[in-house]
């Protein structure tokens, strides 16, 4: 069976393939979960999934349909307007995700009206060997199995997408590439800057002597004290514009302090 699947509709193939103990497995459940493997398959993500840092399986609702027209979901009891996941096809669903974790799993449903997706959140998740992300559609999912079934909401900022689907491309993203060599030396050190609470400095690429001439000379200059100073002040000067909050909890030297009270904002 192939690791990285859109749907697994049989509960007790999938407990046979669980992953092995150390390897963090993801699994997503979902309406459509092709379009989570598909954001997982390419760059940091696909990379790590093709060496074997984590794991993936998407189980699609409608194969756990109970009805021969596959339905997964039925008007909102009392009326009104959508329509809502039933909870069958999402227990059966959950069920088989569990079974392919090897019996434990942290079910995590993505939401609009769910914990706010911030940096610590996605560290703190890192670290979960299993997890599986349920995507919600049209107006909702029935509380009944929220309540069974969910052991935290996620959400990935104040605003509404068509579906969770996306959402939960962009958590297992933001996961994945913090898991020991998902990313490369180069890369890393653009997670640093971030987890270090500022935003990231301005950054040019070096192509020849004539596309080089605009850009700021003192990164030409080889002189990497400098340069460090020169790429902390821009960071300093864009988070004190764009997120004054973030310089709250930010480390700061007394130099940066000195920079920052200098500034005319
Ligand atoms: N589904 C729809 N909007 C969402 C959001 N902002 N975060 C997580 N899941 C969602």
């Amino acid at each position: 069976m192939s690791e990285i699947r859109a749907s697994d509709s049989d509960p007790l193939a999938a407990a046979e393939a669980a992953p092995a103990a150390h390897i963090p497995a993801v699994s997503v459940i979902a309406a459509f979960p092709e379009l989570v493997e598909q954001a997982c398959r390419v760059g940091v993500t696909g990379r790590a999934l093709e060496r074997g840092l984590w794991r993936f399986q998407g189980f699609s609702l409608r194969d756990f349909a109970t009805d021969a027209r596959k339905t997964i979901d039925g008007r909102p009891a009392g009326g009104g307007p959508g329509m809502v996941l039933m909870p069958a096809p999402l227990r059966a669903a959950t069920a088989a995700a569990r079974a392919w974790h090897g019996g434990q799993t942290k079910v995590i449903l993505l939401s609009p009206d769910g914990e706010r997706l911030d940096q610590k959140l996605v560290e703190k998740l890192a670290t979960e060997p299993h997890t599986t992300w349920v995507a919600g559609r049209y107006e909702g999912l029935d509380q009944r199995w929220i309540d069974e079934c969910v052991d935290m909401t996620v959400s990935i900022g104040d605003y509404v997408i068509s579906g969770g689907e996306l959402a939960a491309a962009v958590a297992i993203d933001a996961m994945v590439r913090l898991l020991p060599g998902a990313l490369g030396d180069s890369e890393s050190a653009v997670t640093e800057s971030f987890s270090g609470q500022l935003l990231d400095w301005p950054q040019y690429a070096l192509t020849n002597a004539a596309g080089n001439a605009d850009i700021p000379p003192v990164l030409l200059g080889g002189n990497h004290a400098l340069i460090n100073r020169w790429r902390r002040e821009r960071a300093l000067e864009k988070t004190a514009l764009r997120r004054p909050d973030l310089l709250q909890s930010a480390q700061l030297s007394k130099a940066d302090r000195d920079y920052l009270s200098k500034l005319a904002l």
